[in-house]
């Protein structure tokens, strides 16, 4: 991604974090939008800008944007991994970070793009854009669901910009800040890594090469798509799954 100009919403951690840092080690231009710089940022990556934005807030956002592109030179890519965390007021708050701001940033940022024609977004959704993770609460399903249809609204109208719009949707997820928990959760890594078919846990490595892709002009032609990045576990019927686990003793009916 040499020579472009990726801004970044939400890399300061987790799979965001994985794309920077493997971003700047390509030597790519990167203005990263975020609360709380990650340690790497905070000490310096080359080539990575860091604007310190609450996506709550989202008429500071826009004026960040406009300063994003008069520091940095006009967007090629636009890329969403934010992901609201608070525990409380979770509907709005879900609704505001995840929907709102994308699309706010989304109709900012097209009026800023370089216009090359090669211009590309990405927002990350999830697989719970279409199962029920019943850990999660009702307001990331529906943020997920409307950011995939999200993707497909803006692929129609900015087409004709020569701006390609897709979605990358992850289910469960290995990363930094999580690799602790399943190493104390060693069953239940197992268990993942089982019923997956592709017998591991998805990286933030994986979600970063999808997005590569998708930015580079291997994808030239195609938008609006979701690519669900998941080693096939969305495919596994419930039943099937149901009758593995109980055949292998791993269900437990209290
Ligand atoms: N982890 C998984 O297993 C998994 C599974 C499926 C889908 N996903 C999706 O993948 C994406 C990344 O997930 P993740 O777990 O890697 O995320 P994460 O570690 O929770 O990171 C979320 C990012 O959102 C930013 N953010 C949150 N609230 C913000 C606010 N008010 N203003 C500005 N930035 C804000 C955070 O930055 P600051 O803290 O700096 O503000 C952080 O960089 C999300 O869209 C998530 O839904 C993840």
């Amino acid at each position: 991604m040499q020579s472009k100009h990726i801004v970044i919403i939400g890399g300061t951690s987790g799979s965001g974090r994985v794309l920077v840092r493997r971003l700047s080690e390509n030597q790519a231009r990167v203005s990263l939008l975020g609360r709380h710089p990650s340690p790497e940022v905070q000490q310096h990556l080359p080539g990575v800008h860091f604007y310190p934005v609450d996506l709550q807030n989202i008429s500071t956002v826009l004026e960040v944007i406009n300063k994003v592109v008069a520091d940095n030179g006009k967007i090629t890519h636009l890329i969403f991994f934010q992901r609201f965390r608070e525990k409380e007021n979770n509907w709005e708050g879900e609704l505001q970070i995840s929907l709102t701001a994308t699309k706010e940033i989304i109709e900012a940022g097209t009026e800023v793009f370089d216009g090359s024609g090669e211009n590309s977004i990405v927002v990350v959704s999830s697989i719970a854009g279409h199962l029920i993770h019943s850990e999660q609460p009702v307001s990331y399903h529906v943020a997920k669901s409307g950011l995939n249809q999200m993707v497909r609204y803006y692929a129609v109208l900015l087409g004709s910009r020569g701006i390609r719009v897709n979605c990358v949707s992850p289910s469960i997820m290995m990363k930094d800040e999580s690799r602790q928990y399943y190493v104390e959760k060693e069953d239940l890594r197992k268990l993942y890594e089982k019923i997956i078919p592709l017998h591991r846990m998805g990286k933030a490595e994986d979600i970063a090469d999808v997005i590569e892709f998708l930015c580079s002009d291997k994808a030239s032609y195609i938008t609006g798509q979701e690519i669900i990045v998941d080693g096939g576990l969305s495919l596994v019927g419930q039943s099937s799954l149901a009758k593995h686990l109980w055949d292998t003793n791993h269900l437990k009916i209290t």
